[in-house]
């Protein structure tokens, strides 16, 4: 074997001994580098006779580009197995379960909505929508408040700049939606709206923006026995009480005749509230017969439909269930609050 082979069969040899690309580069230096194996046989040519310099240099550059293929085609093994290795460290099993202590929390109102959702659904109620900026006829006119109702004044309600020669405002109640549902929908309805509401009052117990749920049954001979039948059941089964003492107290809304409210038995004994026990009463809820005047002014037939509206404060609610005492809280955001008055993503599912 000649020299060249020789040196050829030893460099092919460390180029495939190299385990990875630092080893693989000092071999490359070895052999190719400035003052590499091959470079300094290069460098002898000049000494040669002519015919020997051609034949020589032809085999040293034969040399050269074989030792530079072999070190490619390691290196490009190299690379594959190091990215081949990094892949199967940072392999990632996407079947494995949720992360078990998960972060966020759901808002108590978020859960109330879904709780009365749940509630309602099971009694036939869908959920509808209606829109937060309002005209004067969704907000009073059509829900029979007179001019001049104080509910009407500045100080009460947002009103925004007119816009098309219409008064806009911020709708003071859920019950904008009923006119909303009834304008649509023929009867029967049967619907829950929950929703932002918004008023200018801001102390303990309001806040400038607060929620609130309306409901609406309308049909042929829908009748006061099933208002009560249907909001009883609904606070048994809210406030988790078999028994819960109620009552209707008669009231005033524009939008119902006859109107109430109702109370859910407690005891504030001790300073302490407990719902379902005891002599005392918690106002809940206003509710009525929905007015035929109201009824006409959707464009519903009072001769041949009757109905019942309800509506509540969720806050409110919200509060007597989970014991919350301060109504503010609920808007200021706070993490710490959040993470004792939230609900995990699967609690009470
Ligand atoms: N809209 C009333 C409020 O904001 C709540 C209400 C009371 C709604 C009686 C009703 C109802 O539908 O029948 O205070």
């Amino acid at each position: 074997m000649s020299n060249l082979e020789l040196l050829k069969k030893e460099l092919v040899e460390t180029v495939r001994a190299a385990n990875d690309i630092p080893a693989l580069e000092e071999v490359r230096v070895t052999a190719l580098g400035k003052k590499g194996k091959v470079t300094s046989l290069m460098q002898t040519l000049g000494c040669l006779s002519p015919e020997q310099r051609k034949e020589m240099g032809q085999a040293l550059n034969k040399l050269k580009d074989e030792i530079t293929a072999e070190i490619e085609a390691k290196s490009l093994l190299l690379k594959k197995a190091a990215l081949d290795e990094r892949l199967e460290k940072e392999k990632i099993d996407v079947t494995l379960s949720p992360r078990p202590s998960p972060k966020g929390t759901i808002h108590p109102i978020s859960k109330t909505v879904e709780e009365l959702v749940a509630i309602f659904a099971d009694m036939g109620f869908s959920v509808a929508e209606g829109p937060d900026i309002e005209d004067d006829f969704h907000n009073f006119t059509a829900l029979n408040f007179p001019e001049g109702h104080p509910a009407r004044q500045m100080h009460d309600t947002f009103y925004l700049p007119e816009a098309a020669g219409k008064t806009r405002l911020l709708r003071t109640h859920t019950s904008t939606v009923q006119v909303h549902v009834m304008q649509m929908q023929k009867p029967p309805i049967r619907v829950i709206i929950p929703g932002r509401t918004y008023r200018s009052d801001y102390d303990m117990t309001h806040t400038p923006m607060f929620h609130q749920l309306e409901g609406l049954v309308i049909d042929k001979t829908t009748h006061m026995g099933h208002l009560k039948g249907c909001l009883i059941e609904f606070c048994r089964r809210f406030f988790e009480v078999d028994e819960l003492p109620t009552r209707f107290r008669p009231s005033f809304f524009p939008f119902t005749e006859p109107s109430a409210e109702m109370d859910i038995g407690c005891s504030r004994a001790g300073g302490e509230l407990k719902i379902g026990e005891g002599k005392d009463w918690l106002e809940i809820l206003g509710c009525g017969m929905v007015h035929p005047n109201v009824l006409k002014n959707c464009g519903i037939d009072p001769d041949e439909y009757q109905g019942f509206a309800f509506g509540m404060g969720l806050e409110r609610i919200a509060m007597l269930k989970y014991g919350i005492p301060d109504l503010r809280t609920f808007f200021e955001s706070d993490v710490r609050w959040l993470k004792h008055y939230g609900f995990g993503p699967m609690e009470g599912a």
